[in-house]
């Protein structure tokens, strides 16, 4: 039998994480404050939300995914909806018929990570194995995509677009894979390239990074388990410590695209911030996990940082140097730089999150289990913080430009948070500029939205 640690699965049921039981269509919501009237499109978040409370057993990471999302316009919050996502589990659960389209493997899921839009369609995205899904811009299932056929395996949660190319990249991996798989898919929505990187052990990649000449890859070591699998883990990646822990270097273009590889020291990396080329070195920042985690039991001692890598193919080394040293996650940047240098960067402290992922030796101090938002200005190493009431569950934090030709930072940072009082979420609006002053506007939604994973910000073209 496998000494494998179990999961105590009650806190990602409980408090702000516990799924809410309905899908709700509101119009026309109250807004504290003034939105702004530039802002012209659609808040879209994801996140697992379970249908029922009779399966304890189930990893907070495999709920069925829910998206909530908020129609702004003329200054006015024109609807909330939240729906989940129709997989056949899930369509058939509600008493509906599934919509029905390709499977991967066998792995169909309802796309719980993220949700992004590319050549004007929507897409609720996962990893290991499964297809995205494909929704209305009103949040109704249209069916899983492959694009067009033109993907060969599965997809990832997490991928970057190139503004300039309007490539999307993503990597995708899956257990029974030799290798993981960069994928291109072009503006006409379908792939327009892919390159299979070979690696030992099926590691997880849950994100990576782009710069204009480079995939960034992630090759750390939590890997697929067997004997996980096998002792009933129902996400059965481990820490493996036999794992060389490695960044890679993939040549976005050229008929040669062979990965170089650089050691690093032990550690997990659910996310980076973003990356880029500075002369012929790549700088990487990440939220860093240091030492082992295990992803099946969410079990790392941490701490969790944000970091900068810095590789420099010159020497083959990469040095590490420490950003912030508050235990933070879902890094993001205005995403009109990304893949080049950003000056900016936010992110979420969120109590909750830090207590349920990281078990900290005494080195945690009061205020990490603060809920705040985090805005680094990372060319004078200053961070400003937004903080929130105790139980305000403020989750990630995305940016939305004032224009779309605009400088960097110049816009606003949304979230969906908490408001204990009324026990109902608020999606608020920070001035990014203005960061630490109160929001511009507070969006009052009608119902609680759990803590969940990723989002996008979704204008209007
Ligand atoms: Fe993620």
């Amino acid at each position: 039998m496998t000494d494998h640690p179990t999961l105590d699965r009650s806190p990602f049921l409980q408090g702000p994480y516990a799924p809410v039981t309905e899908e709700i269509t509101a119009f026309d919501l109250p807004v504290t404050g003034t939105l702004p009237a530039e802002l012209d499109g659609r808040y879209l978040r994801n996140g697992p939300n379970p249908l029922g409370l009779d399966d304890p057993g189930s990893h907070w990471f495999l709920g069925a995914g829910m998206v909530h999302g908020v129609r702004l316009r003329n200054g006015r919050a024109e609807w909330y909806r939240n729906r989940w996502v129709r997989s056949r589990h899930v369509a058939e659960a509600l008493g509906e018929k599934w919509p029905g389209g390709p499977v991967h493997a066998g792995m169909d899921f309802a796309a719980n990570t993220h949700v992004i839009a590319h050549g004007g369609r929507t897409l609720a995205t996962v990893e290991a194995g499964a297809l995205p899904y494909e929704l209305t811009e009103e949040l109704d299932t249209v069916g899983p995509c492959d694009f067009d056929g033109t993907l060969p395996g599965g997809y990832a949660a997490h991928t970057k677009l190139d503004r300039r190319t309007r490539e999307l990249h993503a990597v995708a991996y899956f257990w029974a894979w030799d290798h993981v798989q960069h994928v291109v898919v072009g503006p006409d929505v379908q792939v327009s390239g892919t390159a299979d990187v070979p690696v030992a052990d099926g590691p997880m990649m849950h994100d990576f990074a782009l710069t204009e000449r480079y995939v960034v890859l992630l090759d750390l070591p939590v890997t697929f388990s067997m004997a996980a699998a096998a002792a009933g883990a129902q996400l059965p990646y481990t820490w493996n410590p036999s794992h060389q822990p490695r960044i890679g270097l993939l040549p976005r273009n050229g008929t040669t695209r062979v990965v170089r590889w650089f050691e690093v020291d032990p550690c997990w990396v659910f996310h980076t911030l973003n990356a880029y080329d500075d002369g012929d070195r790549v700088v990487v920042d990440v939220c860093r996990y240091e030492g082992s985690y295990d992803l099946s039991a969410l079990i790392g001692k941490g701490p969790l940082t944000l970091d900068r890598w810095t590789v420099d193919p010159t020497t083959g080394t990469v040095n590490q140097q420490r950003l912030d040293d508050r235990p933070q996650e879902f890094p993001r940047v205005d995403e009109r730089v990304l893949s080049r240098p950003h000056r900016y960067g936010y992110s979420a402290v969120t109590g909750e999150v830090s207590h349920a992922t990281v078990q900290m030796d005494g080195t945690f101090q009061d205020a990490a289990f603060a809920d705040a938002l985090l805005k680094h200005d990372l060319a004078t190493g200053t961070v400003e913080t937004h903080r929130f009431p105790g139980d305000a569950a403020v989750g990630e934090a995305v940016f939305a430009p004032s224009a779309s030709d605009g400088a960097e930072d110049d816009g606003y940072v949304m979230a969906f948070v908490h408001d204990p009082e009324r026990g109902a979420a608020d999606l608020v609006i920070l001035s990014a500029q203005d960061f630490t002053s109160a929001p511009v506007a507070r969006v009052h939604l009608p119902k609680r939205v759990p803590l969940g994973f990723h989002g996008s910000w979704i204008a209007d073209q």
